[in-house]
């Protein structure tokens, strides 16, 4: 087995209060495991949205410039002076980045736990992902099916679990069904995978033809184009079809959540004796990112029976017990290669990562665009 460098590569993100990006690489110790811990080589970690929350703060990408050397590059950027009260907590704390990863175990602390992975490729959450070592608790490693590489294994928490625990939430609540709003996302496929797998209905909203032809590829049943003229037609006729009372919404900004909220009502009403209150029927809304940072606007002609709530799926994680979390895992590992599979346009290296021409195409978080960094690219162990 070889052991790993003393020191290795690190990202770090800071914000200043002068009001100053700054991203950056740092060459980092690497720690001596303690008995229940491991050192790994990290080889793939996604670039998802959330990680985009602390790579770049409230950061305008727009006045980004390059400086630095090709091998330790830095990026600045200017952080509108609106959004610095939000970033109080961070100020002048150089941050390392990234959810979560995979690699290969290259040392390992005297436990049995920690030992019985030496040489194993694991995936471990819990930030700092995009270092070239990483060291983590033996018990927050998961050990991956023998036939899967880094890359296959390095988004199996954030996403998968995600729209599994959606699917939980949807049975817990008692709802028949369940709608989605950025269902061409890496997350929105997962889920329409996962539905086919479980046999749920599932109501799909995308913004483009392009993505409706995408998911009926899939095998999708219900796919609504926001941007079509019959959009309010279509859905009506899905959440009819459906009984859909539960929607994740990604983007929070706009309007799409009361239209969708007033559809579900005006289906719940045609079915039930006339309330002045409207539907006695709860209907729910789970907020979970801020793709669109405008307004978010509420008509309240839904009735009173709703909720709408923020979603994490650290939070949801919580209420969960250890067997439920870990029957959870375990179907997402055993379906890691089919109803949660990820797709990766480009793997970058570090120092790539930092280059502005990927920047410029990873942070639009398109469909089909996601970027996994190799923290190993290029470097030697
Ligand atoms: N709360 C949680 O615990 C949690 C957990 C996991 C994921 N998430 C969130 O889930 C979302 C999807 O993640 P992902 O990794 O699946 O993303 P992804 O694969 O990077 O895809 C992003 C998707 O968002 C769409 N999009 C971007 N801006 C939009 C807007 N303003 N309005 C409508 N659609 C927009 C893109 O469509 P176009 O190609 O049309 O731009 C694309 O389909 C992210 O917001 C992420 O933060 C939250």
């Amino acid at each position: 087995m070889t052991q790993p460098a003393t020191t290795g590569l690190q990202l770090h993100s800071l914000i200043k209060d002068s009001g100053e990006l700054e991203l950056s690489l740092r060459q980092v110790p690497v720690a001596e495991p303690a008995a229940d811990e491991v050192i790994i080589r990290v080889e793939a970690a996604p670039l998802n949205p959330s990680d985009f929350n602390l790579l770049f703060g409230a950061a305008d990408m727009k006045t980004a410039k390059a400086s630095g050397t090709a091998e330790f590059p830095v990026v600045t950027a200017t952080v509108p002076a609106a959004a610095m009260p939000a970033m109080q907590g961070r100020l002048n704390q150089s941050m390392p980045v990234g959810n979560e990863g995979a690699g290969v175990v290259v040392k390992a602390g005297q436990s049995p736990e920690a030992q019985a992975l030496l040489g194993k490729t694991v995936a471990t959450f819990g930030g700092e992902m995009y270092s070239q070592y990483r060291c983590a608790k033996a018990a927050q490693c998961v050990a991956l099916p023998a036939d899967c590489t880094a890359a296959d294994g390095a988004a199996i928490f954030v996403n998968p679990l995600t729209a599994v625990c959606m699917v939980d939430v949807m049975r817990k609540e008692g709802h028949k069904a369940l709608v989605h709003t950025v269902a061409a996302s890496n997350l929105g496929q997962m889920l329409i995978k996962l539905c086919q797998k479980e046999n749920i209905s599932l109501v799909n909203i995308v913004r483009s033809q392009a993505q409706v032809d995408l998911l009926k590829e899939m095998g999708a049943e219900w796919v609504c184009n926001s941007s079509s003229p019959n959009f309010i037609q279509d859905l009506t006729q899905a959440i009819a079809a459906t009984g859909a009372t539960l929607v994740f919404d990604p983007i929070g900004g706009g309007d799409l959540l009361t239209q969708v909220m007033a559809i579900m009502e005006q289906s719940l009403i045609k079915a039930e004796p006339y309330s002045r209150y409207g539907s006695a029927t709860r209907k729910q809304a789970y907020l979970y990112g801020v793709l669109d940072r405008s307004p978010t606007t509420i008509r309240l002609n839904f009735g009173l029976a709703f909720g709408i709530s923020g979603w994490l799926l650290t939070h949801y994680m919580q209420t969960l017990s250890a067997s439920e979390r870990a029957q959870m895992q375990a179907y997402v590992l055993a379906n890691l290669k089919t109803v949660f599979a990820g797709h990766y346009t480009r793997e970058v290296s570090l120092a790539e990562a930092l280059h502005l021409d990927e920047i410029a195409i990873y942070s639009q978080r398109a469909t089909g665009g996601k970027y996994l960094i190799n923290p190993s690219k290029g470097l030697s162990a």
